[in-house]
């Protein structure tokens, strides 16, 4: 029987390589969004992968949620939580507002589903939990105290429910993407993007398949030793 997977923000940008790499690889793929109505159904007509609508930041929906794939795929093996925004400003001039709101959604979102299939896990004694973490996580970013905050909170997290799933026959991991060519990155700043981009040894924006090609390797059945890491895909921006 194929395994079930999730993939939160799973139907544009790297959630969707993710999505589609998966389903390649012939795992049941169930692709979440939270807002994007047009661009699901696109994905979907495109891909044959069905998309699911919830908000990661809302716990009640979560749960529901994972209810809905799980009467219409079967019990869920494999999350990959990868949904995330953006709100950049400078200390100066963020607002509590656009704190809550990257918090509540990029780092509370990957609590809600954990929550949300842990059990499951548990009783089945097999789990792969990939979360998608960020360089800016590991290393800051200017103007982003809200979305590093975050994202270097999903490395902790990742190291902690590491410890609770290893002995269950659960992995959980991160991935820690540079700059992708994604919608996200391109709404960097044009001046901004260029001086990062020339900091990257590669010499390029990273693919989202190239993200996707790690996540594959993460959640096989033969992966079952590597846990608690995380998996730099950088291009060479940021190594420790
Ligand atoms: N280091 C030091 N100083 C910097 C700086 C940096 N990296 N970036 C900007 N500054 C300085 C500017 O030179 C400027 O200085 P002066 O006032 O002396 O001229 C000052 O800070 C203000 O800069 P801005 O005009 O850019 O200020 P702003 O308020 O209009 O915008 C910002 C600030 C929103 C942070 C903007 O610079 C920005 O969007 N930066 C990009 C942030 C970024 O990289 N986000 C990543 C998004 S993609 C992602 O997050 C995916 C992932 O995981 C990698």
């Amino acid at each position: 029987m194929a395994r079930v997977a999730i993939v939160t923000g799973g139907t544009r940008g790297i959630g969707a390589a993710i999505s589609i790499a998966l389903h390649k690889a012939g795992y049941k793929v169930a692709a979440n969004y939270a807002g994007n109505d047009e661009r699901a159904a696109a994905f979907t007509k495109e891909t044959g992968i069905a998309a699911f609508k919830w908000d990661v930041a809302d716990y009640e929906a979560c749960v529901k949620g994972v209810g809905e794939v799980v009467a219409k795929l079967g019990p869920v093996d494999i999350l990959i939580n990868n949904a995330g925004i953006t709100r950049d400003a400078t200390l100066k001039k963020q607002t509590r507002a656009q704190w809550d709101e990257v918090i509540d959604t990029n780092l509370g979102g990957v609590f809600n589903m954990c929550k949300a299939v842990w059990d499951g896990m548990l009783e089945r004694s097999f789990g792969r939990i990939v979360n998608i973490g960020s360089i800016n996580g590991q290393a800051g970013q200017y103007g982003q105290v809200n979305y590093a905050a975050a994202k270097s909170g999903i490395h902790g997290f990742t190291k902690a429910l590491a410890q609770e799933g290893a002995p269950k026959g659960i992995t959980v991991n991160a991935i820690a993407p540079g700059y992708i060519d994604t919608d996200m990155v391109a709404a960097v700043p044009a001046n901004v993007l260029e001086k990062i981009v020339a900091r990257i040894p590669v010499g390029r924006l990273g693919k989202a398949e190239e993200i996707a090609r790690g996540v594959a390797f993460l959640v096989a059945d033969d992966a079952g030793f590597v846990t608690g890491s995380t998996m730099s895909i950088n291009g060479g921006q940021h190594m420790y």
